[in-house]
């Protein structure tokens, strides 16, 4: 592997971050300096410092995305795929998008490899809290608001678990927060009180939320507080 996809794949330097550094001759491998950011090294066996702190390697990548709309949250298809967004290199590390967004949904989006964390994440008995800003076609009265904060029968087994709704002024976009994660679950809960969702972004994943110095199709690797914190949400901490 390159060296600076090492660092900056496990660390919180970007690429530059490790060209500027391995020019200040700070980054040493196997105890050696290295001014070439390009070199190739094992992440299994080589010791890498960046001014003298070791550089974990983990075999574990934890990606947050912007999701833009017209993407399918998946890894192949007929379609462009959000992992298409991807350099190949991190593409062929196995990574997933951790749940699916629709394809006109857009906001946060975590890819991993980490399969274990993804189930924890994703199993209905952890209710991991989703938070998504809509808008919709006609204004929410507050007796469907209550409804749905209440729950709704959208055709499954059970109604949909309690949510919380904070309605913008004018009532005809804001903020609601699931635990479920239901195909279309959104749309369908505003259907259930006959209105349309029209747009719909998710802002927060757990204790994950959406970097808004990250533009829509961009991405960026999670730093270590925040995977320790996802880590958490999925009860996969040790
Ligand atoms: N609910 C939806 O209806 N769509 C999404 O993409 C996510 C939640």
């Amino acid at each position: 592997m390159r060296l600076d996809r090492f660092i900056s794949g496990n660390s919180a330097l970007s690429r530059k971050d490790v060209s500027s550094a391995a020019r200040k001759g700070i980054i040493t491998v196997n105890g050696l300096p290295a001014r070439d950011p390009g070199m190739h090294m094992d992440p299994e066996k080589d010791t890498v410092c960046v001014g003298g702190e070791r550089i974990n390697y983990s075999r574990y990548v934890y990606i947050m995305m912007n999701k833009p709309a017209g993407l399918v949250s998946s890894t192949e298809d007929r379609e462009r795929t959000v992992i298409g967004l991807l350099p190949e290199w991190i593409a062929g590390l196995g990574v997933f998008p951790c749940g699916r967004l629709d394809k006109d949904t857009t906001g946060l989006l975590v890819i991993t490899n980490d399969g274990g964390a993804a189930h924890g994440l994703l199993s209905p008995r952890h209710h991991v809290p989703k938070t998504y800003r809509f808008s919709l076609a006609q204004p929410l009265s507050e007796e469907q608001r209550i409804l749905l904060s209440n729950g709704v029968d959208i055709g499954e087994k059970k109604p949909t678990a309690p949510s919380s709704i904070v309605l913008d002024e004018g009532k005809m976009s804001g903020e609601i927060t699931i635990t479920e994660g239901k195909f279309h679950q959104i749309k369908r809960m505003f259907a259930a009180v006959s209105n349309r969702v029209t747009g719909l972004e998710r802002t927060r994943f757990g204790s994950l939320v959406l970097d808004p110095g990250l533009e829509r199709g961009e991405w960026r690797y999670l730093n270590e507080n925040e995977i320790a914190s996802l880590r958490g949400d999925a009860g996969t901490e040790n």
